[in-house]
């Protein structure tokens, strides 16, 4: 299957999202070889995985170079907020992914808003501040619960809601005067509360144009019922039903298009994933972030549902002729469900001998994808906090959900521990929408 000739493709990153991308990109007609930096265990049976972390740009541009790499695929958001993009393209070394500038849409908050406000695009009301006193000043006037964020990266945990004031002022000083983000907390935001059903609305961008991919939905609490404190996302499923046609066509017009066109305006078309975080509330679609990159669990889900050549794609975006591009998808669900160490989110243990992955690889239509495992002694043993990410397709998503239970169950590791209630919301709009026809 592999093309003479044909492509040669660096993959960054190690998590389960970036195990779904090279396995999409490992089954490519385009393909003739597949790196990845540094990869993970699942990566490994896709490509040639080679030591080099993804925090090491330099690295990276003499590895691309020496391997003569046609194109780069960058998973991850940091490293695109720090600026490899750049240095790739001042090597003359083609990347997929946005520059530093663009990237601050995820890597700055405030610019982000700022964004947002000069668009028009819909988002939640906000003040900043940089300065611990005025911030403090403004919580005594305003009404709760409210919402405060660090302005910088946080790995997901720079968002605070809070119920009160007094809850307020804590995450507050937290960011400003503890500095537990360092220099990520130098300046916040302090936000509108929106409430509402949140889906994750992924879009690819050539500069010019978009084309949407499929919509999905995280779970970002550790427990069942959205209990708990967040995680980086414990399951996904695609499609989401909360997304109607009317919606998507909303967040085109309204959210992504205005921010490409914006970027472009700026001098920095934005080439890559762009991920809109957003609230279906009772006024409509509003944005609560933007990310630079695929979701990670939402690219498990959403890419076993591409029938499209994803390689393809990243070359007709890296030749600006993505309005000449349809993307065609399977008609099936697919239910994602991250197995998780006992701890996780707080601390975990590593090491623990993980059995049953080709049991559950052998499930009907399901996939598993490697997010923070390990070779020790010939055995895959457990390396992090989300440990693996399976993946079932079906026609629909309640025998997605069935199908991807039944795989879970196979794979056992001392201390796992995963959500029982993935797609819990698209199962209860399938069992009203049924009511809804039988009455
Ligand atoms: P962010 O990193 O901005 O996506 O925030 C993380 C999570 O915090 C989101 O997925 C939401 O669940 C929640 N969140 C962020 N901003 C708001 C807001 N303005 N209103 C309600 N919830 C929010
Ligand atoms: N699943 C949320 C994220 O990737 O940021």
């Amino acid at each position: 299957k592999r093309q003479e000739g044909g492509m040669r493709v660096l993959i960054i990153g190690q998590g389960g999202r970036e195990n779904a991308l090279a396995w999409k990109l490992s089954q490519s007609p385009r393909l003739e070889k597949l790196y990845s930096a540094p990869g993970n265990t699942g990566m490994a049976e896709v490509s040639e995985c080679v030591k080099i972390p993804a925090g090491d740009i330099e690295g990276l541009v003499r590895f691309a170079k020496e391997k003569n790499i046609d194109l780069t695929v960058v998973g991850p958001e940091a490293p695109l907020v720090e600026g490899l993009v750049d240095r790739f393209k001042n090597e003359n070394l083609k990347v997929f992914g946005p520059d530093a500038y663009a990237s601050q849409l995820e890597g700055s908050k405030l610019f982000s808003k700022r964004l947002m406000q000069r668009t028009g695009v819909p988002t939640a009301t906000f003040e900043e501040f940089s300065n611990l006193e005025d911030a403090l000043s403004y919580l005594s006037k305003v009404k709760y619960p409210l919402v405060v964020k660090a302005d910088g990266l946080c790995a997901g945990k720079g968002v605070v809601i809070a119920q009160t004031r007094q809850e307020a002022e804590e995450a507050v000083k937290r960011m400003m005067q503890e500095k537990v983000f360092g220099s990520s907390g130098d300046k916040i935001l302090i936000e509108e509360c929106l409430e509402g059903e949140e889906a994750s609305l992924i879009a690819v961008s050539d500069g010019e144009t978009i084309v949407c991919f499929a919509s999905s939905q995280d779970h970002k609490r550790i427990f069942d019922g959205d209990q708990g404190p967040n995680t980086g996302g414990m399951g996904a499923y695609s499609p989401a039903p909360v997304v109607s046609p009317q919606l998507q066509k909303e967040a085109e017009e309204k959210v992504f298009l205005p921010v490409i066109q914006a970027l472009k305006e700026d001098g920095h078309p934005f080439v890559g994933f762009l991920y809109a975080g957003v609230m279906v509330t009772s006024e409509g679609l509003k944005v609560l972030e933007f990310n630079v990159r695929m979701g990670d669990p939402e690219a498990q889900a959403i890419l076993p549902r591409l029938e499209s050549d994803l390689l393809e794609l990243f070359q007709v975006c890296l030749q600006g002729r993505l309005k000449d591009l349809k993307l065609t998808w399977r008609p099936d669900a697919a239910v994602c469900v991250v197995l998780a160490s006992e701890g996780y989110p707080g601390s975990y243990k590593k090491g623990d001998t993980i059995r049953g992955i080709s049991e559950a690889a052998g499930m009907p239509e399901t996939l598993i994808f490697h997010a923070g495992t390990k070779v020790q002694d010939n055995n895959i043993v457990t390396d992090g906090g989300r440990v693996l990410n399976v993946v079932s397709l079906g026609d629909g998503i309640p025998q997605a959900v069935k199908r991807v239970y039944q795989a879970a169950g196979k794979i056992t590791f001392r201390g796992m521990q995963f959500r029982k209630d993935i797609a819990h919301r698209a199962l209860k709009r399938t069992a009203f929408s049924i009511k809804e026809t039988r009455s």
